[in-house]
């Protein structure tokens, strides 16, 4: 918002923190007219008067725990990719028939092909795939409504 991509905001996370987290950046940044923040397990808690033109997640990026990980699982598990499946199963009932999604995700546990058919059953197409320039562990998947 700061950088005027965008004039409202809606936010969700399944844990309370993080939204604690939102709801005190708002209040402190006077945003509470144009920022949203819904505690939600994926979409299962965003009221349909939703309609976005950009939806962007950085979602947990590792579908199984091999590692030894010092973040909390809710950070970086989703196992065997359950809640990248609802979400794309779902996410079209609140994106506006041109809207976008960019999705960030990361080289070291996942590939293109881990999400192509999930996005592709599910009415999308990939866009583009950019790596982060920052950091090339990350990557973004962009994709958008698969033209009828
Ligand atoms: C990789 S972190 C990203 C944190 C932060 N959004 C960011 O971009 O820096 C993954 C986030 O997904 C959230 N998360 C995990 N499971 C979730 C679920 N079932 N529904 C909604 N959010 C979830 C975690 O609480 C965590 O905040």
């Amino acid at each position: 918002m700061a950088h005027g991509l965008c004039d409202t905001l809606c936010l969700a996370d399944v844990n309370p923190l993080a939204v604690q987290a939102c709801q005190k950046t708002i209040r402190e940044n006077r945003l509470e007219d144009n920022v949203t923040v819904y505690l939600s397990d994926n979409l299962t808690d965003i009221p349909f008067s939703e309609k976005w033109d950009l939806v962007v997640a950085n979602p947990p990026h590792f579908k199984s725990v091999s590692t030894k990980k010092i973040s909390p699982e809710i950070i970086f598990l989703d196992k065997d990719w359950v809640l990248h499946r609802e979400f794309y199963k779902n996410v079209g009932k609140f994106l506006k028939e041109d809207g976008a999604l960019v999705i960030q995700e990361n080289t070291l546990r996942s590939t293109i092909d881990s999400f192509k058919d999930m996005i592709e059953s599910n009415g999308f197409s990939i866009v583009d795939t950019p790596v982060c320039s920052l950091d090339s562990r990350y990557y973004y998947i962009w994709s958008r409504r698969t033209p009828k």
